[in-house]
């Protein structure tokens, strides 16, 4: 059980939150956006990616969002997602903090999102790990711990096996995607379960999409079992072009109310997300999704 007071959340509205769009969001607004972000105390981005931008055409800038921080970088991780060797470089190139490499549990959903079954992109984990700068930090993601798209229920027992496989290749940390939103917390308890027969809860973060409203809940359970750390999307922004049917991740400013009534600490400024996500998403035109960001919010004009 880890009995620390403190919470890493990880804000992901300029990655996850932005990688479905069908409208290209500016270079600039994402680079305000996070500027924004920064100054509620929001210490760690899933920033961008380093994908095939043919493919999801909103992280085609990556390079130039991290550019765009160069002075705000002080203290504060920034993260690219790296499904490759040639999405390493450019992380590289870009000067990230963090590098977040990417599996599913479910091969399906693996082939349409990354082009690779689970076991190769084990391989390409494995290869990029070879060459990753001792500076960066490695996440690992893997996605569908609860259900895929395509081939239903995921066995919580996979979901460990890759677990344990990444821990022992030397990933720091290894993050559980609830990619489609559809787990409750019952499911999430029999993956983390199997997941902490091989893990300690310090090696674990998780990441929630919020499709059946069970983000919070989910969220609260991992917290409960000891898990530290979190993604989360201002304004509940979120999706994946491969996951069809899935809602954003659970909103920061939801995440941020649950930890408050847990006494757990986090350093961040709810309200300054909410304006933050409020005024992007309304210059966008992209509806959020979030209750405490309508309620810290009601009755204030923003953007
Ligand atoms: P592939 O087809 O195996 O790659 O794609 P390839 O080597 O055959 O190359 C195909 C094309 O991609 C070529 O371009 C390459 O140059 C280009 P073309 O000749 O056709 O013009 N390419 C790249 N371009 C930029 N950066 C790269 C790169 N690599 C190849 N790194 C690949 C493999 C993984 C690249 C492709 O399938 C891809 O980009 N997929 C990205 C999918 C994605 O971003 N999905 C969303 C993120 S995952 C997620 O959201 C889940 C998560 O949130 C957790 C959760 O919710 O569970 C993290
Ligand atoms: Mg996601």
């Amino acid at each position: 059980m880890n009995s620390s007071d403190t919470v890493l959340v990880t804000e992901s509205i300029s990655r996850d939150g932005l990688q479905s769009l069908g409208a290209v969001v500016p270079t600039e607004a994402k680079v305000h956006l996070i500027r924004q972000l920064i100054s509620s105390g929001l210490g760690s981005f899933d920033a961008v990616s380093f994908v095939n931008p043919k493919v999801v055409p909103n992280m085609a800038d990556g390079t130039e969002v991290i550019a765009g921080l160069a002075d705000v970088r002080d203290g504060v991780e920034l993260a690219g997602l790296v499904p490759n060797l040639r999405g390493l470089e450019a992380a590289v190139d870009a000067g990230v903090d963090t590098i977040g490499l990417l599996t599913a549990a479910s091969d399906t959903f693996n082939l349409r999102n990354i082009n690779a079954t689970v076991e190769e992109a084990m391989e390409r984990i494995r290869s990029v790990l070879e060459r990753v700068p001792g500076e960066i930090d490695v996440r690992a993601y893997v996605s569908t711990i609860t259900h895929c798209p395509y081939e239903g229920p995921t066995d919580p027992a996979r979901v460990a096996e890759l677990t344990e496989r990444l821990i022992e290749w030397g990933v720091d940390w290894v993050y559980l995607g609830e990619t489609l939103g559809r787990g409750t917390p019952d499911d999430v308890e029999r993956v983390l379960n199997r997941v902490f027969e091989v893990a300690p809860p310090d090696r674990i973060g998780v990441h929630f999409h919020d499709t059946f409203g069970q983000g919070v809940a989910n969220t609260h359970l991992s917290l409960q079992r000891g898990i530290r750390r979190l993604d989360s999307s201002a304004g509940g922004l979120g999706g994946c072009p491969f996951a069809p049917g899935a809602a954003g991740n659970v909103a920061t400013e939801d995440v941020l109310w649950l930890l408050d009534g847990m006494g757990l600490k986090h350093g961040v400024d709810a309200t300054t997300v909410a304006r933050a996500a409020r005024a992007f998403a309304a210059e966008q035109r992209i509806a959020i999704r979030s209750k405490a960001n309508e309620a810290l919010l009601a009755g204030q004009e923003v953007g």
